[in-house]
């Protein structure tokens, strides 16, 4: 599986960042997981290692832009220089500060063009009985991978993230019978634009409150390819607990 770690700004103490990376790594050591870390931007260049094949860095959200007089701006190519090699694009907290499709179209375009793989986020914000979330989702999907040709799209990761569900308990989140309904509706609504068994190649990660008690009947049998964990990987006794929960 992939254990993908959004720190978010929850961890602000570079201590307590570097002691996560560590568990990380005895993790990755001991485990057959691949795991990603998302840490806050600014102590990316401090705990990215490149040699380590099963512990790689991700940036939490990349510039549209690519460079010049633009203040404040993260662009995809510092992020890759500072050792990031996905980028989370379009995470709902983003698209909540107003964050739109066709920015996150212009991210995904700037991250494959600096080599970064985008984890790119979507997921409803609230269910309705007529499907509605449904078309939702797809036109998320749609809108990010139609102005990218075949080899770009092959090389993004969707993290399916209902934002109703993140930032809860294990017990408000989806559930895994709804979870492997999903991951057959986004690898349908793929087909479009990766034909033939493109599609079924595309990592499919899920993220909103999975928590140590959650982790195994979610994996279990919902086709799901790994998770994008918040909070319940921002402590060390939880983060380990998560992953022993889906090792054998
Ligand atoms: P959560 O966040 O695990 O805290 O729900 C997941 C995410 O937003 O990526």
């Amino acid at each position: 599986m992939i254990i993908a770690t959004n720190w978010k700004a929850y961890v602000e103490s570079l201590e307590k960042a570097k002691k996560l990376v560590s568990v990380a790594k005895r993790l990755a050591g001991s485990t057959e997981h691949d795991f990603i870390i998302a840490p806050p931007t600014v102590f990316l260049g401090l705990l990215a290692e490149k040699n380590n094949s099963k512990l790689a860095f991700a940036v939490q959200d990349i510039s549209t832009i690519s460079g010049g007089a633009q203040t404040g701006e993260v662009t995809a190519g510092s992020a890759r220089e500072a050792g990031a090699t996905y980028a989370i694009v379009g995470h709902s907290e983003r698209r909540a500060r107003g964050e739109t499709n066709s920015e996150i179209s212009q991210k995904l375009e700037r991250a494959l063009a600096q080599g970064l793989s985008p984890i790119l986020c979507v997921g409803e914000r609230s269910r309705d009985d007529n499907g509605g979330y449904l078309s939702f989702l797809r036109e998320e999907i749609s809108s990010a991978f139609e102005p990218l040709s075949q080899k770009e799209r092959i090389k993004i990761l969707i993290a399916y993230e209902p934002v109703w569900a993140i930032g809860k308990t294990s017990s408000e989140s989806i559930t895994t019978a709804d979870l492997t309904e999903m991951i057959l509706y986004i690898r349908k609504a793929l087909s479009e634009f990766l034909p033939g068994r493109g599609s079924l190649r595309t990592k499919i990660l899920y993220g909103g409150s999975v928590e140590p008690d959650n982790i195994r009947v979610l994996a279990e049998g919902s086709g799901v390819d790994g998770f994008l964990i918040g909070h319940s990987a921002v402590e060390p006794d939880s983060f380990k607990a998560l992953v022993g929960a889906v090792s054998v």
